[in-house]
């Protein structure tokens, strides 16, 4: 059933765009990130384009330095629960972590939501970094990754038994390593079933649960290679667990800075990096890398030595997915530090196409083709211009060159990820 006839594209919703300036344009209302009409409005402009889903981040506490990463402040399932009432077809994506909350709290959350949206959810798995959310939930200290990941498959799999339990009947007896539930969810299956799964998360672990476990992985990539190699490890791990290569679709972060032309895009996303200080971008990057600040000289390459795996890699703060795209850009050009935060967009660890219409597209068709990406997490440069821009100017040029629907042909979002219904719908699907 799983098919890779046209690509797919999600709007990643990081607040009013993921340009550290975004909010410094004309029009971008700076406290839009709080404000439901925001949101709301760029979903209806995500359907206009007959885009596959909404997708929002979490961020269950500050950052330990907020000036180096801004501060998610809403919860993502209920901005979902307005969005859905405003939208008909708009798959809705939701992330939530395995590390800090209850499991039949949450399938009881998605499944609700998937229910009442007419089957177009999927939850996004991770187990969150930041150590200043642990606090926020009672931990003394961090869990280390290799707990946290342990946690994370328990976890998945008893709420996707949970869900199943809607479909069955058949109560859920789990008494396992973190948690023991006995009974069954109340809310009734939903149209496809139940809701789908993403994950993020790029170290082995993180890669391991996404092949055995989620339909779609949010990723980080910076270069076609390590895209490419990423994403042939991760349809191994779907093989080996006895699964179709084409239910797990890889859907790295893309930022687009959109212009006219290739001059006036440059112009806008140096615009949008002027109110950025080196400084910022430099923190981010070392706390990436899990280097000191001291190591990084802006005029020279990131130290070969510095790109290694960290020591500890349980004990290593960050992202190894993040740090990995990072690594794999520093080694393949070299680039100097200067260079480097260019390429990063401020220090995020996604990879920013700036250009034409035309050259976004051509972008999107060669990663797709090379068997890189299955489709993107849009990550507009601001909200809803950025957004707006790529649904009139971009997405005719990829419908043109038969890489994109014209229209919704399927109304739940596993349908239209091309993965299998569970259960009885599978058979009949
Ligand atoms: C593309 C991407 C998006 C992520 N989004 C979130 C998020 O919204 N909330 C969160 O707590 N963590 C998020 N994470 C971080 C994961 O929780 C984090 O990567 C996790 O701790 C596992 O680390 P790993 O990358 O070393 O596997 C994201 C990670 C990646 C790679």
């Amino acid at each position: 059933m799983s098919r890779r006839d046209h690509a797919i594209l999600n709007v990643n919703v990081l607040d009013v765009g993921v340009a550290p300036g975004a909010w410094t344009l004309d029009d971008v209302h700076a406290r839009s990130f709080v404000d439901l009409d925001h949101f709301v409005d760029i979903a209806r402009i995500a359907e206009r384009g007959t885009l596959d889903a909404f997708f929002l981040a979490d961020g269950p506490g500050f950052w330990e330095n907020p000036r180096v990463k801004p501060t998610r402040a809403l919860e993502p399932s209920v901005i979902l629960g307005a969005v859905a009432a405003a939208t008909e077809s708009l798959g809705l994506i939701g992330t939530a972590s395995t590390t800090f909350n209850d499991p039949y709290d949450l399938a009881e959350r998605f499944a609700t939501l998937d229910l009442l949206s007419g089957g177009r959810v999927a939850w996004n798995v991770v187990t969150t970094y930041s150590p200043t959310a642990s606090t926020n939930f009672g931990f003394e200290t961090m869990p280390d990754r290799d707990e946290r990941y342990r946690r994370a498959e328990e976890f998945v799999a008893l709420v996707t038994s949970l869900w199943e339990s809607t479909r069955t009947g058949v109560p859920v007896a789990h008494h396992g390593e973190f948690f023991r539930v006995e009974g069954a969810l109340r809310v009734p299956a939903s149209a496809q079933g139940q809701p789908a799964l993403i994950q993020a998360g790029g170290s082995p672990a993180g890669r391991e649960l996404a092949g055995r476990s989620a339909h779609g992985v949010f990723s980080a990539e910076l270069t076609l290679d390590a895209g490419i190699r990423h994403y042939r490890h991760v349809k191994d791990v779907a093989r080996t667990a006895g699964r179709d290569p084409g239910e797990v679709k890889i859907l790295p972060g893309l930022i687009t800075v959109i212009g006219a032309t290739e001059r006036e895009a440059i112009e806008r996303y140096d615009r949008l990096r002027a109110h950025v200080s080196e400084g910022f971008g430099i923190e981010r990057l070392a706390i990436t890398l899990d280097v000191p600040v001291s190591a990084l000289d802006l005029d020279a390459p990131v130290p070969e030595t510095l790109l290694d795996a960290p020591a500890d890699q349980a004990n290593y703060g960050g992202s190894i997915g993040f740090r990995e795209s990072v690594v794999a850009l520093a080694r393949e050009r070299r680039p100097s530090v200067r260079q480097l935060l260019r390429e990063l967009s401020g220090g995020s660890g996604h990879r920013v196409v700036i250009g034409t219409p035309e050259q976004v597209a051509d972008t999107i068709e060669e990663w797709f083709r090379a068997g890189a990406a299955d489709g993107f997490n849009l990550m507009p440069d601001a909200l809803p211009s950025g957004l707006a821009t790529f649904v009139d100017e971009v997405v005719p040029i990829l419908r043109r060159r038969g890489l994109f629907r014209h229209e919704y042909e399927e109304t739940t979002l596993r349908e239209r990820f091309g993965v299998a219904l569970p259960g009885d719908r599978a058979q009949s699907a």
